[in-house]
């Protein structure tokens, strides 16, 4: 009688939330990093964050499934209400954060020991990114991009292209209510 082997191994997959005003090289960075230890990750942008975000929730998705086009290990979803919750619903095994500077440290540290009290089983893993993106935010972008500055070198592509389309949409001035 032959016998089949099947992979019994759990598909394990991990959440990386965040905002993403837009997503930045360090964003992916942590992504690829995350896509070596999950099977598969979960950007999931936070609906309702910011008042005045320069990309809508639909439009930050939109722009991380364009980065991320082909790659079966990479979902994009929006998420409202705790992060737990979500994760929980996702049966993810991790949320991932990626730390850049110790400055990043009280506040990730905060997060995962809130999401811990609130769900003892969900794990936050910190990765680190390139020193290269080690100073890089989504923030800083928008305020050099808004001030006239090249980000070319901080953002994926398809990012630098949209913030160029809102540019000439505007004429440079700042965008209506997302
Ligand atoms: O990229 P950001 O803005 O630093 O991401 C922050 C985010 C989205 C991870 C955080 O604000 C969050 O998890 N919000 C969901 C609401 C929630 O669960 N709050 C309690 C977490 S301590």
């Amino acid at each position: 009688m032959t016998s089949t082997v099947t992979d019994q191994r759990p598909h394990r997959i991990a959440i990386f939330p965040g905002s993403f005003d837009p997503i930045t090289n360090g964003h992916v960075d942590i992504i690829r990093r995350a896509l070596r230890l999950f099977d598969g990750i979960v950007v999931a942008v936070l609906q309702n964050a910011a008042k005045q975000p320069h990309f809508s929730p639909e439009e930050r998705v939109a722009i991380i499934r364009e980065v991320f086009a082909g790659e079966a290990g990479v979902e994009v979803d929006t998420f409202d209400g705790l992060l737990v919750d979500y994760a929980r619903r996702r049966q993810a095994a991790a949320i991932v954060r990626g730390l850049r500077a110790v400055s990043d440290f009280e506040y990730e540290m905060q997060m995962a020991h809130m999401n811990r009290h609130l769900s003892p089983t969900v794990e936050t893993v910190f990765l680190i990114p390139d020193e290269t993106n080690s100073f890089l935010s989504s923030r800083l972008v928008k305020e050099v991009f808004s001030l006239g500055g090249d980000v070319a070198a901080f953002v994926p592509p398809a990012v630098h292209r949209r913030l160029q389309e809102t540019r000439e949409a505007t004429g440079g001035g700042p965008r209506a209510g997302r």
